[in-house]
């Protein structure tokens, strides 16, 4: 029997799923925040507020945007395991399409895609990844996306696909791309247009956590207790004075709290710059993709002095692994891929 399936690219990443499909000729994407924890929740009090209790085996998740006992998903694990299949089903519904057959592009970490010592295929791994995702799982009063088939595509390097073929680049050209996630640091070389990988890194203790980590720290210290959705949205807000004083309660340490999260971000730019120059020290090019693009972006373009323009910050880089895998998969449609549409998924 074959089924016609909807393909829908899903950059699952360890704190947030971002989804990409086309949908009447345009590209879509939207974020969704990871935060499960086991057990079910309880009925919601607003009707216009959604439940999402799920069953894998015998075991009860719910979604819960806000709990301290969130599952950690932060661990290479997560890949192949209950919360990764929670995370992109979670995702999927969250895309407001009619739940149907559909067929997935998902990501694995660099280094668990390829062997780091060769950079070849690491095939075990990427079937045990499609093998989990194809799983049963039940939503509890709802319907979930049926999984009927899995590619696997590594993280970062192809987030910058279009742009290298628009780019003239040659044959011999080897563009860095360095993808600063929440919780890992994800570099590749590649050669020409996509003829060859030539080197991949991953680092699992560099990440935007670092800041988040410490943005909740001095929230607290300044009786402001803040959950990871919102110290990361004060990290991305941190120059917007009107959301600031809505976080922070004690206004008489907002310069504080803003001067040691300005310096955690120096610190999270220094530690990938170190990296990145031992992993690439003259790269012809560097490109930056994942949400904390923007943050670790200067002290990138200072490490390459010499790169100049060629230092380039992908736009919406938290989800332009997402966006190309997609657009990868659908060459054969006619997309129009302006104006784009992000949608951002609300916390609860
Ligand atoms: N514009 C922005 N400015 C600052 N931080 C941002 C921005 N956009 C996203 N982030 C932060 O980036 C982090 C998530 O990035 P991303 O979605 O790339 O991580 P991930 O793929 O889940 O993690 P990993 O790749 O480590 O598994 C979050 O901490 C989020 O708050
Ligand atoms: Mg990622």
């Amino acid at each position: 029997m074959t089924v016609s399936a909807l393909t829908i690219a899903v950059d699952d990443g360890s704190t947030n799923v971002k989804v990409s499909w086309i949908e009447n000729n345009q590209l879509k994407t939207i974020v969704s925040p990871n935060s499960f924890r086991k057990d079910w929740k309880s009925a919601a009090l607003r009707r216009d507020k959604q439940v999402y209790n799920y069953t894998i085996g015998t075991t009860k998740y719910t979604y819960d945007a806000t709990s301290d006992k969130a599952l950690e998903t932060t661990h290479v694990d997560y890949q192949y395991d209950d919360l990764n299949l929670l995370a992109v089903h979670h995702a999927l519904l969250q895309t407001g399409l009619t739940p149907c057959p559909v067929t997935l592009v998902v990501t694995l970490p660099i280094t668990e895609f390829y062997d780091p010592e060769d950079c070849q295929r690491n095939e075990a791994n990427i079937e045990k990844k499609r093998q989990n995702l194809m799983r049963a799982i039940e939503l509890n009063k709802g319907e979930l996306f049926q999984i009927v088939d899995v590619n696997v595509m590594p993280e970062s390097v192809p987030a910058v696909l279009s742009t290298l073929m628009n780019s003239n680049c040659n044959e011999f050209t080897r563009s860095l791309v360095i993808d600063c996630g929440g919780t890992t640091l994800d570099m590749g070389v590649v050669v020409g247009e996509f003829d060859d990988v030539s080197a991949v890194y991953g680092n699992k203790e560099i990440g935007v956590s670092m800041v988040t980590d410490l943005a909740r720290k001095v929230l607290a210290a300044a009786d402001s207790d803040a959950s990871y959705l919102v110290a990361n949205e004060l990290i991305k807000r941190r120059h917007d004075m009107e959301f600031v004083k809505e976080v922070v309660n004690d206004e008489s340490q907002i310069d504080a709290i803003l001067t040691k999260i300005e310096n955690k971000i120096a610190e999270l730019g220094s530690a990938v710059a170190i990296e990145a120059k031992k992993f690439a020290k003259n790269p012809n090019r560097v490109y930056l993709v994942g949400g904390g693009a923007s943050l670790i972006y200067p002290a990138i373009a200072e490490a390459y002095p010499t790169l100049g323009e060629r230092v380039v910050l992908i736009n919406e880089s938290q989800s332009a692994l997402a966006r190309e895998l997609c657009m990868y998969h659908a060459d054969d449609i006619d997309v129009d891929v302006n104006p784009e549409t992000l949608i951002e998924v609300a916390d609860d």
